[in-house]
């Protein structure tokens, strides 16, 4: 006789990750990019922060009061990625510059946040286009990236700055291959940990 599925059975996951699809966000996604934001925060930054650190920045940060505030503001655009069930994995978050004014610069625009969780990061991962065709070559990354760029295009911006953490090799590696470059370094605590910054910057 054949094996039975037991009755609390969970199937095991597709091979294949979801496509993704890129939408502006609304007020109405604020809990989602909450959602995200802490998930992927805390995906990011395990190596490198103490939970009570890990839980006091998302519990500031990372939340739906936080996003509406930045959807309100006329110089945010954030992209959002979307598997075909619309769950949300993925942001860019562009804004008016809140690095230090040492470094800033009239028509500066800020990458605040882009966050992919990391089983969409893969070359399989597909991003579709309006039509729902994928479009050749384009990881997730790298749309939400390229998303990024547009808004601050749109926004007037003539510069994109970002600053993320100096131990973040793949980020870095992410941005210096778009052409970021390094304008200078921040430093700041978390919690007991001095963290240090690159502030890397792209002309748009
Ligand atoms: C930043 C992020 C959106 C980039 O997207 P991504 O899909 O990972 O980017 P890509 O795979 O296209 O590029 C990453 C590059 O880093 C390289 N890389 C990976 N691990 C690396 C490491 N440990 N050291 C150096 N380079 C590394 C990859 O090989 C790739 O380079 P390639 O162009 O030669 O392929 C994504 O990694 C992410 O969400 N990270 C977590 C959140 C985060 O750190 N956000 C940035 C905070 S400022």
């Amino acid at each position: 006789m054949p094996d039975q599925p037991q009755p609390n059975y969970i199937p095991p996951p597709p091979p294949t990750v979801e496509p993704l699809t890129l939408h502006p966000a609304t007020l109405a996604d604020a809990p989602a990019l909450a959602l995200v934001g802490a998930a992927t925060f805390l995906e990011a930054y395990t190596w490198m922060l103490p939970g009570p650190d890990i839980l006091a920045f998302c519990a500031e940060h990372q939340t739906p009061a936080a996003y509406a505030k930045y959807l309100a503001a006329p110089t945010t655009r954030i992209t959002l990625a979307l598997t075909g069930a619309e769950v949300p994995v993925g942001f860019a978050l562009v804004c008016a510059p809140e690095i230090s004014d040492d470094v800033t610069l009239p028509g500066d625009i800020e990458l605040k946040r882009i966050y992919l969780f990391s089983r969409f990061r893969s070359s399989s991962t597909p991003v579709l286009d309006a039509h729902g065709q994928p479009i050749p070559g384009l990881r997730g990354g790298q749309a939400l990236l390229n998303a990024a760029i547009a808004d601050a295009r749109s926004l007037g911006g003539r510069r994109l700055l970002l600053g993320t953490n100096a131990g973040n090799q793949r980020a870095i590696a992410f941005y210096r291959r778009n052409g970021f470059q390094e304008i200078g370094t921040r430093t700041f605590i978390v919690g007991d940990q001095h963290c240090c910054d690159l502030i890397l910057a792209l002309t748009l």
